[in-house]
């Protein structure tokens, strides 16, 4: 077999079984506000329903890239669309989005949850996407805030299975909830229950020093034990190989801090926190006094990896 055909199988197989299929005429495409409404029904015969955004030039033949957004608890897919505008050309103009609604709306991972198997639900789901739109299958993205990037970033990226199909993940005040309980709970150590399959996971997470709610350094919460998000960001950067120490680097006058672990060439930044002066519990927007936009960060930090190994 010639190198040439052996990449072109290659190619292919990052395609995805929807690629040549025409769009349903019901669904429609752009921004924030139309995007479609639609229903999945699990093979456990659980009707999910998400908004789901098409990109204007879609192009049923050539491989699309794909973002999931989680909302935070009580929230909605229509809500985390509002919040995190992934949807927004000005930001996104090329990919896929997928706002799923939580049962109960939460997610796996929030204490309070129902007990559903969301990371096996959006693992199905990924797999109905592909089979009916032209999916980048080395290009799936997960972002969430709170709760939404709890899952995002401690069940998604900690399962051996979801790990080797989402290439990175983000997520914006993240709920981190660890053990069984709060005795004993000491943030700044409390071990993880994390299982990645592979190496090198890209993390991205944004956090408020004033979040009230998913406190900055952590502590007890709803009988579980929130981590301080340098103990969760450094032990991501250690399981992914990277080390503990980081590159910290100061913006707007101090008010925000980047911290970015790996040092070569292809790892700089593949763990990366953005610590926020006098945010809340919030996802970080310039035009409300948070000097960033976590989701232009997200979209530049997505664009830099991908599963097919070409960094
Ligand atoms: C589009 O039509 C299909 C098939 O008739 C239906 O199952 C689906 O719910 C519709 N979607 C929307 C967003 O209306
Ligand atoms: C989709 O429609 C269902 C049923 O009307 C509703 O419960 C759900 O909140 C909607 N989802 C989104 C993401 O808008
Ligand atoms: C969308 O978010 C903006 C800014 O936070 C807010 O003012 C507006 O009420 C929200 N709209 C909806 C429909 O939730
Ligand atoms: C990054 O390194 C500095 C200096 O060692 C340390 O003070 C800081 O806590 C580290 N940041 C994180 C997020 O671990
Ligand atoms: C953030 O918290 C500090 C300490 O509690 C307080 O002094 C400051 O006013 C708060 N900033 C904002 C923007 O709420």
């Amino acid at each position: 077999m010639s190198i040439l055909c052996v990449f072109l199988q290659y190619v292919d197989a990052i395609k995805s079984v929807g690629c040549g299929k025409a769009v349903s005429a019901n669904l429609t495409r752009g921004g924030v506000g139309s995007s479609n409404n639609i229903t999945y029904t699990t093979t456990s015969g659980v009707k999910r329903t998400m908004l789901l955004h098409i990109p204007i030039n879609y192009d049923i033949n050539s491989k699309t890239p794909l973002i999931f957004s989680f909302h935070g608890h009580g929230r909605t897919g229509a809500w985390q669309e509002n919040l995190t505008r992934f949807s927004d050309e000005s930001f996104n103009p090329d990919m896929f989005v997928v706002y799923p609604d939580g049962i109960n709306a939460m997610w796996q991972g929030d204490p309070d949850a129902p007990g559903y198997d969301d990371v096996s639900f959006v693992l199905e789901l990924i797999k109905s996407l592909e089979d009916e739109f032209c999916i980048d299958k080395a290009r799936i993205y997960s972002s969430g805030q709170s709760n939404g990037g709890g899952f995002s970033l401690n069940q998604l990226a900690c399962d051996p299975i979801a790990s080797n199909k989402i290439a990175a993940f983000m997520g914006g005040s993240a709920a981190a909830y660890q053990g069984t309980s709060d005795v004993g709970c000491n943030a700044a150590t409390v071990p993880f229950d994390c299982n990645p399959g592979r190496d090198f996971i890209p993390i991205l997470e944004t956090h408020g020093l004033n979040d009230t709610t998913i406190a900055y350094y952590g502590g007890p919460r709803k009988d579980r034990c929130l981590p301080t998000i340098p103990h969760f960001i450094t032990e991501w950067a250690k399981r992914d190989g990277l080390g503990s120490s980081n590159i910290t680097t100061s913006q707007s006058s101090g008010n925000v801090i980047k911290y970015q672990f790996g040092a070569s060439i292809h790892a700089t930044g593949l763990v990366t926190h953005y610590r926020i002066q006098g945010m809340g519990h919030s996802w970080p927007w310039k035009s409300e006094g948070h000097y960033i936009d976590a989701t232009e960060i997200a979209m530049e930090f997505f664009n830099n990896y991908r599963l097919d190994g070409a960094w």
